[in-house]
C-alpha cells in the first residue's frame, strides 16, 4: 500500500460532530503510574498508538502483566517496587520522547543497567537534558555522544534527593524528576518552568506525598518518597493536540463548524485555543466538567469572516508548544504580520519543527523570516496555491505529516505528502476522521 496520500482539492464547507483519540501524554502517564501500582487498574479510551503500544511494551519488559481488551487495557501492577529487573534489559522508547524520557525516572534504582533505544527521530533528540538532574540523585548514564540514544542507565540503591530548576518547560524532565524523587527518601524540590501539568494532577489525584505551590512564572514542586499507589481506572479524555488539526480545518474552511467532544481543556493545553480566538476564531466550550483533577468540555468552533494576525505573548509558549505549526496556517491566512519569539524548542522535537513550519509555508508562497529562535510570517487572506507540492524527509514527524494535510485541504494546489505512516504513534484514526468530515 502507498505510503503517501495526494490532496487536490479543497474541502467543501462541513458542520460536524466528530471524537478524535485518547490524549497522548495522559495515556503514557497511566500507564507508568499503573505500572507502580497495587493490582489492577483499567483504563477506557487510551489512545492505541505507537507511542503509547511502547509504553506498555516497556513495562512488559518489566515483569509488569497488560491485557488489551477490545476498548479496554487493564495492567496488573505489583506496586512501587514491583519491577522485575533482570541483566542486559532493553526498552525501546520507539518514536516516544516522553516514554524515553519519563521512564528513565522510575529506572534510577534498578540493580542492573538498561538499555533504552529509540528510532531515528529520537535517536537525534537530547537526552542529556533528563540524563542530568537524574545523575544529581545518584543514577548514572553512558550516552551516545554524551546527549544521545542509545543510553545505558545504571541504578542507584542510595538515591539522594535534588533540587532541581526545571528552566526549559519541559513537562517530560519535569515528570521524570518527579518520578525519581518517588523512589527518594527525602525532599526532591523542583522549580519548574511552567508546562503541562498531568503527572502533577494524577498524583494529587492518587494522594501522593507532592506539594504544588503555583507561582506566576514557575511551580515549586515538592516530593517525596513515595510506599504505595492505589489502581486507577481512568477513562481518557480526548487529545486536545489531535483535535486542534481540526480546529484550524474548521477555522480556515468557510462556512464551517464542528463540535470535538470530550476534549482535555486542562488550561496547560490550551494556548492552541487562547491563541486562535485571538485571531479572531470563536471557539467556545460547551458540557464542562472535572473528571480525576482535569478539565473536560465539548469545543465548539467555526469559520471567521476575517483572521487577524497575532504578536503571539511568550507566555503562550509552553500551553502551546505542540500546536504551533497548525497555527502558523492560521498566520498565513492572516490579515497582516504575526510573530512567534523564543520558540527554538520547536526544533528539539520529533524533527526540527520551527524549520518544517517554516518550509511548509515558503512552499504555499507565504513570506516569512526566520532565526533560530523565532518566526515572522506575512499572512495573506487571498492565498491561493496551484503548484505541486511535495513534502518529504520530515523524519517521520506526524505533525508535520498532519500540517501538510490540513494545509493542502484548505489552501488548495496538488499536494504529494509522504510517510502516512507517521500518524500511527500519536493520530492513528487522523485520516478516517479527515475522511467523515468530507461525506
Ligand atoms: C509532553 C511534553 C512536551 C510535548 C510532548 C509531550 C509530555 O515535550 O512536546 O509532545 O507528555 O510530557 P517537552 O517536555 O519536551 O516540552
Amino acid at each position: 500500500m502507498s505510503n503517501k496520500v495526494t490532496i487536490n482539492n479543497k474541502i467543501k464547507s462541513f458542520s460536524k460532530k466528530i471524537n478524535v483519540s485518547g490524549d497522548k501524554s495522559l495515556s503514557i502517564r497511566w500507564v507508568l503510574f499503573s505500572s507502580l501500582a497495587n493490582g489492577k487498574s483499567k483504563a477506557k479510551n487510551l489512545l492505541m498508538s505507537e507511542d503509547v503500544l511502547a509504553a506498555i511494551n516497556a513495562i512488559k519488559i518489566l515483569g509488569i502483566k497488560v491485557i488489551i481488551k477490545k476498548n479496554q487495557c487493564e495492567i496488573f501492577g505489583k506496586g512501587i517496587n514491583g519491577f522485575k529487573y533482570k541483566k542486559n534489559l532493553k526498552i525501546n522508547a520507539e518514536n516516544s520522547g516522553t516514554l524515553g524520557r519519563l521512564i528513565l525516572g522510575l529506572l534510577v534504582n534498578s540493580p542492573f543497567s538498561i538499555k533504552l533505544i529509540g528510532d531515528k527521530s529520537l535517536s537525534k533528540r537530547d537526552f542529556k537534558r533528563v540524563s542530568d538532574p537524574l545523575s544529581k540523585f545518584g543514577a548514572k548514564f553512558k550516552l551516545k555522544n554524551n546527549k544521545n540514544l542509545p543510553l545505558e542507565i545504571y541504578g542507584n540503591k542510595n538515591l539522594k534527593p535534588i533540587y532541581y530548576n526545571e528552566n526549559k518547560g519541559s513537562a517530560q524532565c519535569k515528570s521524570a524528576v518527579i518520578f525519581a524523587g518517588m523512589r527518594t527518601e527525602g525532599t526532591t524540590i523542583i522549580k519548574a518552568k511552567k508546562s503541562r501539568n498531568h503527572t502533577e494532577l494524577l498524583s494529587k489525584y492518587l494522594k501522593l506525598p507532592i506539594k504544588i505551590k503555583i507561582k506566576k512564572n514557575y511551580d515549586l514542586i515538592e516530593v517525596k518518597k513515595v510506599n504505595k499507589i492505589k489502581k486507577i481506572n481512568y477513562k481518557i479524555p480526548s487529545d486536545i493536540s489531535s483535535g486542534a488539526f481540526f480546529m484550524v480545518l474548521t477555522a480556515l474552511t468557510k462556512n464551517a463548524k464542528l463540535t470535538i467532544k470530550n476534549v482535555n481543556i486542562n488550561s496547560s493545553r490550551t494556548g492552541v485555543i487562547t491563541i486562535l480566538k485571538k485571531m479572531g476564531v470563536s471557539i467556545k466550550y460547551q458540557n464542562k466538567k472535572i473528571y480525576k483533577g482535569e478539565k473536560i468540555a465539548d469545543i465548539i468552533i467555526k469559520n471567521p469572516k476575517l483572521i487577524k494576525p497575532i504578536k503571539c505573548p511568550t507566555k503562550y509558549n509552553s500551553c502551546a508548544i505542540d500546536e504551533f505549526l497548525i497555527i502558523f496556517l492560521v498566520a498565513a491566512k492572516a490579515k497582516g504580520v504575526s510573530t512567534f519569539k523564543d520558540i527554538g524548542e520547536l526544533n528539539q522535537k520529533e524533527s526540527p519543527r520551527l524549520t518544517w513550519g517554516n518550509k511548509i509555508l515558503n512552499s504555499i508562497g507565504i513570506k516569512t523570516k526566520l532565526t533560530k529562535n523565532s518566526i515572522k510570517i506575512y499572512g495573506n487572506p487571498n492565498v491561493k496555491v496551484e503548484k505541486k507540492i511535495i513534502i518529504k524527509n520530515f523524519l517521520k514527524d506526524h505533525r508535520v505529516f498532519m500540517t501538510s494535510v490540513i494545509a493542502g485541504l484548505t489552501f488548495g494546489g496538488n499536494w504529494e505528502i509522504h510517510d502516512k505512516s507517521s500518524i500511527k504513534t500519536s493520530f492513528p484514526n487522523f485520516l478516517k476522521i479527515i475522511n467523515q468530515l468530507k461525506q
